[in-house]
């Protein structure tokens, strides 16, 4: 095993508390785009026109056609070998799970308990007279029917249940990984590192006394900031330490 493997599996098989914050690049292999690098969602669309509140009030039509042409594309992905390793691990008491993907896959390969940091993709939410009320409801369909979609309880627009560019993280959310940042390794895999407040938590764990480590193909900015960066695809680097996260994580 390379040399920086063998370091991060000693560091977890060591460690009582462990938290996992994932990006697109997690779900990469299973043929989901990521939105930035070579083949990023971002290259043809630009996310100022699209996941923002403004783009909804000024088209809310064009705005749900991208998000159920993704839902389309989510619908024929499978978890694969990284989603899996995260969720037998996530049978362990000590560990966490942080996502910043809206696409279900954690859930779908098992995972318990994840924290949604940017919502899912198969919420909906009313944007009118119910918003905020917590009235979100799951629809799994691939084509939503009518597009753009109305709420039940007043017949209202609604939106997708995810966190658009400018808008605030849910405080329970936040709560919650405030929490998760006491651990002993938090491992930050498959983001670019770049989407606040998202990607200062690898930082506040660190200061709070985490080891930090990356997995990402490609260094991040971040890297230069944490305590080891395995640049390699995450469904390799996983399931070589599937075992290094035991039982002393209960
Ligand atoms: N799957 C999804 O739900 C999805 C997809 C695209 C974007 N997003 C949204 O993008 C925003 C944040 O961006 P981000 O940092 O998650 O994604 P990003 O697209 O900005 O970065 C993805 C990162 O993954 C890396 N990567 C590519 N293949 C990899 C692999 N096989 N293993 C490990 N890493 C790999 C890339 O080098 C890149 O740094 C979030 O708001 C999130 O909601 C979600
Ligand atoms: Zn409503």
């Amino acid at each position: 095993m390379d040399d920086r493997l063998q370091q991060l599996a000693k560091r977890l098989s060591g460690a009582t508390r462990v938290t996992v914050m994932t990006g697109a690049g997690v779900s990469a292999a299973s043929g989901v785009p990521t939105f930035r690098g070579p083949h990023g969602l971002w290259r043809s669309f630009r996310p100022e026109d699209l996941a923002t509140p403004h783009a909804f009030a000024r088209d809310p039509r064009m705005v749900w056609e991208w998000y159920d042409w993704r839902r389309s594309q989510l619908a024929a992905c499978e978890p694969n070998a990284a989603h899996d390793v995260l969720a037998r691990w996530s049978a362990h008491p000590g560990f966490t799970l942080i996502t910043q993907n809206v696409d279900g896959l954690h859930e779908r390969a098992g995972t318990r308990d994840v924290i949604r940091f940017h919502g899912s993709i198969w919420e909906l939410q009313c944007a009118e007279e119910c918003r905020g009320s917590g009235s979100g409801w799951e629809d799994r369909t691939a084509h939503l029917d009518p597009l753009p979609p109305r709420c039940p309880p007043c017949g209202g627009l609604a939106g997708p249940g995810v966190v658009w560019f400018g808008e605030a993280i849910d405080p329970a959310v936040l709560a919650r990984c405030e929490r998760a940042l006491a651990c002993d390794v938090f491992l930050s895999i498959g983001t670019s590192s770049i989407v606040y407040p998202a990607a200062g938590l690898v930082h506040a764990a660190k200061r709070l006394g985490a080891f930090t480590a990356e997995i990402n193909p490609e260094a991040t900015e971040a890297a230069g900031d944490l305590n080891l960066a395995i640049a390699m695809p995450a469904e390799d680097v996983l399931p070589q330490i599937l075992g290094s996260v035991t039982s002393s994580c209960d």
